[in-house]
């Protein structure tokens, strides 16, 4: 009898690396009369929970975009209640460390941050090294280019050393000097909130990721969302320019 009988449905793939813009705060926030902060406030819940929930079902790698190199172009206050509720999120953070056991890593030029946050991000991932739940690479004062322009400069300065030639560079080496040096590629880059382009994230490290764009405001995306995401990248044919 085969009405009735039901496919075995096949296990899923878990990505080894998501990557996230957590896009949508703003408009979340004034949806409801409220302001943009309220917004923030709710979507740092919402990592939270993602974070979480990452680690539960054994994501190995979770970066998230929390401020661009383009986002100091808002207003003051807006941009000092983003820093006050980073400081307060990580402060959190390395209080329930034993309990979360997640990793912290930060990419982006964190030299133009407070330096009680710089102080923060550094505690957070000093103490948090030994933990072998998932590392969330937060990023920070965070750009795709400008992450390619350090990298640039830095292997000129290696080469002006002596420490090497121009031809030495491969995509392994460049790949080294990124702020994700060690980190696996995204396979899956989600971006809430509607809008469909990069914003200048990972623009690097995503050459072959999966793209995923959802309506959904970053302060209501949950782990349904994620696992939605998770399945429609199942349902993907990743060829890598090949022809299978
Ligand atoms: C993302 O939400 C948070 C940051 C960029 C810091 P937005 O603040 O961009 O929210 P929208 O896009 O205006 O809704
Ligand atoms: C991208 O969102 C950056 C972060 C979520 C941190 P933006 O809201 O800054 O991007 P645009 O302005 O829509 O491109
Ligand atoms: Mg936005």
């Amino acid at each position: 009898m085969l009405f009735g009988k039901k496919k075995p449905k096949e296990p899923r793939h878990i990505p080894t690396h998501i990557a996230i813009v957590m896009d949508g705060n703003g408009r979340w926030a004034k949806k409801r009369g409220l302001p943009r902060q309220a917004g923030h406030k709710v979507g740092a819940e919402a990592f939270r929970t993602i974070a979480n929930y990452a680690k539960s079902i054994g994501l190995k790698y979770l970066t998230v975009y929390a401020f661009s190199t383009e986002n100091w172009k808002r207003s003051e206050e807006e941009v000092s209640a983003i820093m006050e509720l980073l400081e307060k999120y990580l402060r959190e953070a390395i209080r329930d460390m034993d309990k979360n056991q997640v990793r912290f890593y930060f990419f982006g030029d964190l030299s133009r941050l407070s330096p009680e946050l710089q102080e923060e991000a550094k505690t957070a991932m000093e103490r948090s090294k030994k933990y072998a739940g998932v590392q969330v690479n937060f990023c920070l004062n965070y750009g795709g280019r400008a992450e390619m322009v350090r990298a640039a400069r830095q292997f000129a300065r290696d080469c002006l050393e002596g420490k090497c030639k121009p031809e030495d560079l491969t995509e392994e080496r460049f790949s080294d000097l990124m702020y994700s040096a060690g980190v696996p590629d995204p396979e899956l880059v989600i971006r809430p909130g509607g809008e469909m382009r990069t914003s200048n994230f990972l623009l690097w490290q995503s050459a072959y990721a999966e793209y995923y764009f959802t309506d959904v405001l970053w302060p209501q995306f949950g782990p349904k969302e994620l696992d939605e995401a998770i399945d429609a990248y199942n349902k993907r044919n990743r060829r890598f320019g090949g022809a299978k």
